[in-house]
């Protein structure tokens, strides 16, 4: 597994452009499979879980051609609607497609989803949704088959407006007769996105980004081109790493009002942010104090995704900020790591107690998830001589070359290609 080494001490200045929101591509091509065409996905950025799920469409029978970061996948030759286990355990995505597959075959047959090792991350909510819509299901040998031949149209409650259920659930109803109602749903913007990616194909889905998600069964799905909404978990974590650095960056192709969470905690520790349509400009030049109280919720609270990114400032802010995770019950691996590098942090329950120290200190420490990674990667940027941080590949799920976009913003950073 490649490494990524970083010298600590730059101010980080210049202009980046954001890539496409992971979240939204990953949906995405899991609801292309119901078009009776092609799709065509702009901006689609390659990061190594969208590349999982280009290979599991393949392997469906879908014909996919790239060039750069433009996609091609023509959906007429799908022939399969089984998920094989080598490549469900390697993505949370494996697990929406049981609604994409129903919508085109009736049926479907997926191993356990994988992904990110920051809590149990069950299904129960996406089942429950699924049977609520007539699809029997039945689990046995890590395999989730579902027979969708009465399917029907419904009213659905989830207990917890989980995003992936939210989404499986939209999949499984665009060509149900009559109406879906799926209330208490996500109101994430990636939820949104996936709305206006199934209406551009003829769906008639309404009400994403609020608690009510109205879908009217259509007979059939076209093709379409598409272009998904920005990375705002990308756009905040280069945010928070240049409040770190007291340095002054501009964000382009972002949606200001995905990260206004974010933007009010910045502000409330002492950075000054200018935002325009779709840009935003981050500055910092003096010791940051602490925010006292951070508590991660579903979105437009703020975003779990971003909370080890968040502690890691408040490592070496001014003060105590007691940092809550509510969504994951272990998401806090990041804790060891950054003691590692003189990090003052201690657990309680749900809760990360923080208090600023003058400096971190440079070592070597390991990625165990996403997030996580990058949380270590904006330690690196301020700790006091090198940092070498191992296991980047959980980093590559989210980020594309985090490392070439550290570098465009004045970071002395490099890989390092362990070909072991
Ligand atoms: C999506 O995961 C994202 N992943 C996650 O991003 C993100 O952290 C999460 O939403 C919350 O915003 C993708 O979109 C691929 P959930 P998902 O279902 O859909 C519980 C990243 O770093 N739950 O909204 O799996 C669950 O345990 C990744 O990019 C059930 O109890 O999240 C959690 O406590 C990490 N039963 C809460 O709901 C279920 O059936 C939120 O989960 C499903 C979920």
């Amino acid at each position: 597994m490649d490494s990524i080494f970083i010298k600590g001490g730059r101010r980080m200045e210049g202009v980046l452009d954001i890539s496409s929101a992971k979240n939204s591509l990953l949906p995405l091509l899991a609801a292309s499979i119901m078009c009776d065409g092609y799709v065509q996905i702009k901006k689609c950025t390659r990061y190594t879980d969208v590349n999982i799920m280009l290979q599991i469409l393949d392997d469906l029978g879908c014909k996919v051609e790239a060039n750069d970061d433009e996609v091609q996948i023509d959906c007429t030759s799908i022939h399969n609607y089984y998920i094989k286990e080598e490549y469900s355990r390697k993505v949370r995505s494996s697990i929406f497609m049981l609604g994409s597959l129903l919508t085109k075959f009736k049926r479907a047959k997926v191993a356990y989803p994988g992904g990110c090792n920051i809590g149990s991350r069950p299904i129960d909510l996406h089942l429950k949704g699924l049977r609520a819509l007539n699809v029997k299901i039945e689990e046995k040998h890590g395999y989730i088959y579902c027979d969708g031949s009465n399917m029907r149209s419904s009213i659905i409650h989830l207990d917890f407006p989980s995003v992936g259920a939210t989404e499986n659930v939209m999949m499984a109803s665009v060509l149900l007769k009559g109406t879906t109602m799926i209330c208490n749903c996500a109101c994430e913007p990636e939820i949104e996105d996936l709305q206006d990616f199934l209406n551009s194909m003829g769906a008639k889905v309404a009400g994403a980004g609020t608690s009510t998600i109205i879908i009217e069964g259509v007979a059939s799905l076209h093709s379409t081109s598409y272009t998904p909404y920005p990375d705002r978990i990308i756009t905040g974590t280069y945010m928070i790493a240049c409040a770190m650095t007291k340095g002054n960056i501009r964000l382009n192709g972002v949606v200001p009002e995905h990260n206004f969470a974010l933007i009010g905690k910045l502000k409330q520790a002492g950075c000054r942010i200018r935002i325009g349509t779709n840009w935003l400009e981050i500055m910092s030049n003096k010791q940051l104090k602490s925010i006292p109280k951070i508590e991660t919720q579903t979105y437009p609270g703020f975003p779990t995704d971003l909370q080890n990114q968040i502690l890691v400032l408040q490592t070496i802010s001014r003060g105590v900020s007691v940092v809550t995770e509510n969504l994951f019950e272990t998401r806090f691996k990041i804790v060891n790591e950054l003691v590692k590098m003189g990090a003052d942090v201690t657990i309680h329950d749900k809760s990360a107690i923080v208090r600023g120290v003058p400096q971190l200190y440079g070592a070597t420490v390991t990625a165990s998830d996403l997030r996580g990674g990058a949380g270590l990667v904006i330690a690196g940027l301020v700790a006091k001589d090198y940092t070498t941080i191992n296991d980047v590949e959980h980093i590559d799920r989210g980020y594309k070359a985090i490392e070439e976009d550290l570098c465009r913003l004045n970071v002395d950073i490099k890989r390092i290609h362990n070909n072991l």
